[in-house]
């Protein structure tokens, strides 16, 4: 079997110009759609963080499939960040920029124990701006942070410099 980083590399795909002019879209779906593919990377992000984590976050849309999968493999619970405005009740927010404007993200309070140990998920770390702000969700929640796990970091963008002295884990980096 070859191993989560091979899968990756020879399965993604670059678009050049998408969305926008001079950007390169680095395209997942294929690895998402290749079962061999997806099941390594899922048991490589378990194994890299094997018994360090209460509970698994993924940040909406994509990385909802990875905390999904993660979850069940590693028999934890799982935690939807999500879009603004979708959450009811008591919600934290935090917003966080993006190349025109800002988002938001948000966290349904009172998931988990406190102090409860949480990986967060995504498949791109690009500026980091979206991994940031899911991280001040978790810590102001008042859970330990295990670390972050991501199928691809995007190097140029320096992502990583945004994350302070977390734990990040990328399967590919480019
Ligand atoms: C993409 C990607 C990450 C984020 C990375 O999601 O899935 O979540 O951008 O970018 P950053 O590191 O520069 O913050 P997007 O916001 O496009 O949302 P989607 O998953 O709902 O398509
Ligand atoms: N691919 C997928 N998601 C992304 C990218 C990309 O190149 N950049 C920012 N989010």
């Amino acid at each position: 079997a070859l191993s989560a980083a091979d899968e990756v590399n020879s399965l993604l795909a670059s678009y050049p110009d998408f969305p926008l002019d001079g950007i390169v879209f680095r395209d997942l779906n294929p690895v998402f759609a290749n079962a061999a593919a997806f099941r390594a990377m899922i048991d490589a992000l378990v194994g890299r963080f094997q018994g360090r984590f209460d509970a698994v976050a993924g940040i909406e849309a994509r990385g909802f499939l990875l905390a999904a999968a993660i979850g069940y493999a590693a028999d934890v619970a799982v935690l939807a960040v999500r879009k603004g405005g979708k959450l009811p009740g008591a919600v934290l927010t935090e917003e966080y920029d993006l190349e025109y404007g800002s988002a938001r993200l948000e966290l349904e309070l009172g998931q988990l124990p406190a102090g409860s140990r949480v990986l967060i998920v995504d498949d791109v770390l690009a500026t980091g701006g979206t991994i940031a702000a899911t991280m001040r969700l978790i810590e102001r929640a008042g859970y330990a942070l295990t670390g972050v796990g991501v199928v691809l970091e995007l190097e140029e963008l320096d992502g990583r410099s945004r994350l302070g002295n977390a734990d990040v884990h990328a399967i590919v980096a480019l």
